[in-house]
This record gives C-alpha cells, sequence and structure tokens, in this order.
C-alpha cells in the first residue's frame, strides 16, 4: 500500500458513504449469488448489511499496517471468520467481488488516484484477513 494511500481514502470517504445503500445491496447480492455458502453466515436483513459494508471500509480505512494494535484487532477478525467456519477462499472470492464493485459503481464519483487507493486499502486489509484462515 502507498504511503498516502489512507490520507486518500479518508480524504473521499464521503463519496463513498453516500453510496453506501447502492454499494452494499449490489456486493451482497453478488456474494450471495457467487457464493451460495456465505448466505448462512451473513443476515438477509437490508440495514444490518448495509451497516455491516459500512463497517469493512472503516475498518479497512483505519487499521494501520503495523503496530501492535492493528495486529490485535486483525487477529480479533480472523477468529471471528475462523469460528464461523468461513475459509481463506471465500474471504479471497468475497474481496474479489468487494472490489470489482467498488471499481464499477465508483468510477464516476472518484478519480483515478482515489480509486487506485480504496483498491489497495481494501485488497491489503482483505488479503491480511485471508491469510490467518484456511
Ligand atoms: C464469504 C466471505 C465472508 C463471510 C461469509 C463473512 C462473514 C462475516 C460475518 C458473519 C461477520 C459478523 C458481523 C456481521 O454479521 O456483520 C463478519 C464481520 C466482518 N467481516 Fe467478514 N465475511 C466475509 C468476507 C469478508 C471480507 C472479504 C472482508 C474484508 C474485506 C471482511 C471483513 C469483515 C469485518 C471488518 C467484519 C467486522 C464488521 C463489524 O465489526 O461489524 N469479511 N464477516
Amino acid at each position: 500500500m502507498e504511503r498516502d494511500d489512507r490520507k486518500t481514502v479518508t480524504s473521499c470517504f464521503s463519496k463513498v458513504f453516500q453510496k453506501k445503500a447502492l454499494l452494499s445491496t449490489k456486493i451482497y447480492a453478488e456474494i450471495f449469488d457467487q457464493i451460495p455458502e456465505a448466505r448462512k453466515f451473513m443476515q438477509g436483513d437490508v440495514l444490518q448489511q448495509k451497516e455491516g459494508f459500512v463497517s469493512v471500509l472503516i475498518e479497512a480505512m483505519k487499521m494501520p499496517q503495523t503496530g501492535e494494535a492493528a495486529e490485535r484487532r486483525m487477529e480479533e477478525l480472523r477468529q471471528l471468520h475462523v469460528q464461523l467456519g468461513v475459509t481463506a477462499q471465500q474471504v479471497e472470492r468475497a474481496l474479489n467481488i468487494i472490489l470489482e464493485i467498488l471499481r464499477e459503481e465508483l468510477a464516476a464519483d472518484l478519480t483515478a488516484e482515489e480509486q487506485k487507493a480504496w483498491d489497495r486499502v481494501i485488497r491489503t486489509f482483505g488479503l491480511d484477513l485471508a491469510a490467518g484462515l484456511s
């Protein structure tokens, strides 16, 4: 991840946040379509999905690359997914869906630089999460 990515995603967060309903609807529909097993883990409630999606954005945006607090939080998130029985492969597939929808849906709202920063921040975060699962 580039050094300034965190600053960039923070500065344009509101543009992404504004589209949370559209983004979460598309992302969950695509995840449920392509990873049907995910349905049993995730709540069907649309409001809750929207909040869950916003938490993912915020966690990814805020998570520092290094440091004890970041490692502790990442370990907690891995444990949460392990306990649910979510596999590394499922997380990677969901990550690719998220990245693709963010690319498509935000193209008109973000600059190319902002798009790339979001892509790197979410990708790094999701791969780090997947790395601890089996
Ligand atoms: C098929 C793959 C996945 C499944 C089934 C899954 C499932 C879940 C579930 C059930 C929760 C519990 C909280 C809730 O119900 O909202 C959760 C939390 C979370 N997941 Fe995943 N997840 C997947 C992939 C991912 C990916 C790709 C990321 C990151 C890019 C991610 C990041 C998170 C984060 C940050 C939380 C905590 C949210 C919060 O604190 O509300 N997950 N996940």
